[in-house]
């Protein structure tokens, strides 16, 4: 009796999940492939020519995890990109040296990105490197503290200098290198901005017109020891790859049966079910697609926003950064500043459908990298789900996308697509990209 109530309540229902097993078909097979074999290198940056020097990834990795970036002495890049917290802060907005706006993005698989940061401010992986350097609220620093930092401290310097050769001379003199010397960073204003506005360099704090204080040649020093510097971060992080993670292995069985690692069991018959609602009714791949799971675009999935606060305008502001910012591919500073190589700039235009969004986050490691959305408004991959069915009130400019369907889902039809972005957790790196080196 003990035997048939055992097989009544365990193996029977278990057989009654395995009949459910969704059949994935050629469109969905299709999609399915564009989803997984994650790239295991990351594409070339042609901008950066240090960018798969092992011994600028090592240089970079010190600098990662230096505190010592910040004048503060307390914020590193891993302060807001922990190893143990997905390379990210699971906080909603980041606190460096006070609270910013926005949600740190987690690092992992970060230089398959085409454009950097939510608004995509940044072209490259290196650039991306400075802006945190001397954001206020981050590391409130400035690029002559910085470069000061490394000439001082002599690990830094030995290691900068057999990559890069000599430090700028003269950084003890403070009346040529005053402390904190920075330039205005370009900030535009208003919904049309106004580029005449946005190169007043000495405007503003002490620190730019300590800035505007030093000579061409003092300043044109600093700008390269400071991309120096971004550029061995950045082949740092280019080590900072996706492994594969459940859904992949479940994907290979889909697509390759009977290849290495291939498992039709590696995620639930629930999670399975999930995979289908987001390639179909659902229409998330319309955006999350790539392996990165990220179109790698910018979109407006219309957040409401609360009267009282400030609006974020996202990409409209990141353009104009982008097109002003000296460290750009086709700036001084690239080691390939041609048309060719950056043609994706070319193609930089906004209007008013590009106020209010935001790049498309990875959706991998969503396990680890809660809460969520660029203001980290959501707590939970259930609270974003239901956003996504309900897509309620209105952005404040700009128009949410056509494309979002508020799909009609059940109650079990959410959990199953929850369940599904829970596959794709990767196991961690290796333990020596997770701190200093030694
Ligand atoms: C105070 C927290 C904080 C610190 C310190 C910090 N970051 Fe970030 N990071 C963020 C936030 C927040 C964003 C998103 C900001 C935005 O979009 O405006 C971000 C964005 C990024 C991105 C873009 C990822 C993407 O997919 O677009 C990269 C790469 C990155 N940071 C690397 C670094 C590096 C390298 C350092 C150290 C030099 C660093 N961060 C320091 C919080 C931080
Ligand atoms: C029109 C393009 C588009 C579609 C379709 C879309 N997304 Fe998104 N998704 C985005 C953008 C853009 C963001 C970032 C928005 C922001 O931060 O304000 C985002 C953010 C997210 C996030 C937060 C990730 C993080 O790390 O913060 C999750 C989770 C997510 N989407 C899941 C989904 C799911 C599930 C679907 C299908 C129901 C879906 N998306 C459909 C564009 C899209």
């Amino acid at each position: 009796m003990w035997l048939s109530l055992a097989f009544a309540l365990f193996v029977a229902p278990m057989q009654a999940q395995e009949e459910e097993r969704p059949y994935f078909d050629q469109r969905e097979q299709a999609l399915l492939r564009l989803l997984t074999k994650l790239p295991q290198t990351p594409p070339p940056s042609p901008s950066n020519r240090f960018a798969d020097d092992p011994r600028a990834a090592r240089f970079g990795q010190i600098l990662f995890f230096d505190p010592g970036l910040s004048p503060s002495g307390t914020v590193s890049c891993a302060t807001c990109h922990d190893p143990e917290k997905g390379w990210s802060d699971g906080r909603p907005t980041s606190l460096g040296v006070s609270l910013g706006r926005r949600n740190a993005p987690t690092l992992l698989g970060a230089a398959e990105q085409r454009w950097f940061f939510w608004d995509g401010r940044a072209d490259s992986l290196w650039s991306q490197a400075l802006g945190p350097v001397e954001n206020p609220v981050e590391m409130a620093g400035s690029r002559t503290d910085m470069v000061r930092y490394v000439a001082e401290t002599p690990d830094l310097r030995k290691a900068y200098e057999e990559l890069f050769g000599a430090m700028p001379e003269g950084l003890d003199d403070r009346k040529r290198f005053p402390d904190g010397a920075r330039p205005r960073p370009p900030a535009p204003t208003g919904m049309f901005h106004d580029v005449s506005d946005l190169s007043m360099p000495t405007e503003g704090l002490p620190a730019y017109k300590a800035w505007a204080s030093m000579s061409a040649e003092d300043q044109e020093a600093i700008n390269q020891a400071f991309a120096y510097c971004g550029k061995a971060i950045a082949a740092f992080e280019r080590k900072l790859v996706i492994q594969p993670a459940p859904f992949d292995r479940f994907a290979a069985s889909v697509l390759t049966p009977g290849a290495e690692g291939a498992d039709k069991d590696a995620i639930s018959i629930a999670a399975q079910r999930g995979l289908e609602l987001f390639m179909g009714k659902a229409s998330c791949h319309n955006c999350h697609f790539t392996p990165l799971m990220s179109d790698r675009e910018f979109h407006n999935v219309g957040h409401e926003v609360g009267v009282d606060e400030d609006f974020d305008h996202g990409r409209p502001d990141g353009i104009q950064k982008l097109r002003l910012d000296p460290f750009n591919g086709m700036g001084p500073y690239s080691d390939a500043p041609d048309l060719e190589t950056n043609v994706k700039l070319r193609y930089l235009f906004y209007d008013s459908h590009t106020y209010g969004a935001y790049k498309t986050p990875t959706l991998r490691n969503l396990g680890r990298t809660a809460p969520y959305m660029h203001d980290g408004r959501f707590d939970t991959i259930e609270e974003v789900v239901f956003f996504y069915q309900q897509l309620p009130g209105q952005p404040p400019i700009g128009h949410r996308e056509e494309t979002l369907t508020r799909p009609r889902m059940t109650l079990q039809e959410r959990k199953d697509l929850a369940a599904f972005l829970r596959t794709l957790d990767s196991p961690p790196l290796p333990e020596e990209l997770r701190r200093a080196p030694d």
